[in-house]
């Protein structure tokens, strides 16, 4: 089967283009340790690409709480969390994300962000790249988070390019499920256990050239 052109790339932001991975931790734990619930780094790996809520939900185990502190708890965390992220600079951009984006530009194909984060916009004008993006799809555009599609889809379609034409770049496995359930090409970062279902795994963006990405996924 003839494999479709790529025309354009969606990048996850968090464990992606920056290591807002740490202050998510950071923030959920501060939460957990005054609620009095365990919580773990290793938990935290869980929550990689999963929105608020569920995050939430999945520390929260089977306790059931009302509607209210729920609400309340997630205001908190992100309450931390905006604090953690207003020390952002073009400092933490991980090794190779920004050259990357700029070389996609040049080359005449698009960029899109595809975040479940609602504050997704807020981090990537503090890391400066937003002129980078010609879409940006985050927590706010769709009501389904990863592992659906949604997000992705919504960010090809904002493209104006077809699932087939666009090459995912997450971190998480929630990412690369929604990818693949929608279709879209597919480059995992991490280590196999976290990304092994995508299409082509690289360690992190580090020294990483278009061409070599396109040749590698046999474009
Ligand atoms: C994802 C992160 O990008 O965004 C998750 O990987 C996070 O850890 C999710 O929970 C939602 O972020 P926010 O900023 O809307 O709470
Ligand atoms: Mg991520």
């Amino acid at each position: 089967m003839a494999v479709s052109k790529v025309k354009g790339f969606i990048f996850d932001l968090d464990g992606v283009i920056t290591d807002t991975a740490e202050y998510h931790y950071r923030g959920w734990k501060r939460l957990a340790d005054e609620e009095g619930l365990s919580f773990s780094r290793e938990d935290n790996e869980h929550l990689r690409g999963i929105a608020r809520r569920e995050s939430l939900m999945l520390i929260l185990k089977d306790r059931v709480y009302p509607e209210e502190k729920i609400q309340e708890m997630m205001e908190r965390k992100n309450r931390y969390y905006l604090e953690f992220i207003k020390e952002i600079s073009p400092r933490d951009l991980l090794p190779g994300a920004k050259e990357l984006l700029e070389e996609i530009r040049e080359a005449g194909l698009k960029n899109a962000l595809g975040s479940a984060s609602k504050n997704a916009g807020e981090v990537i004008e503090r890391l400066g790249i937003r002129a980078l993006f010609d879409v940006v799809s985050d927590g706010h555009s769709v009501e389904r988070q990863k592992p659906a599609p949604d997000l992705f889809l919504h960010a090809a379609k904002q493209l104006g390019l077809t699932p087939q034409e666009c090459v995912v770049v997450e971190d998480a496995a929630a990412g690369i499920e929604a990818a693949r359930s929608g279709s879209f090409r597919t480059i995992g970062l991490g280590p196999r256990e976290r990304v092994g279902n995508a299409e082509l795994i690289l360690p992190n963006l580090a020294g990483v050239k278009l061409v070599d990405l396109l040749k590698a996924l046999d474009h």
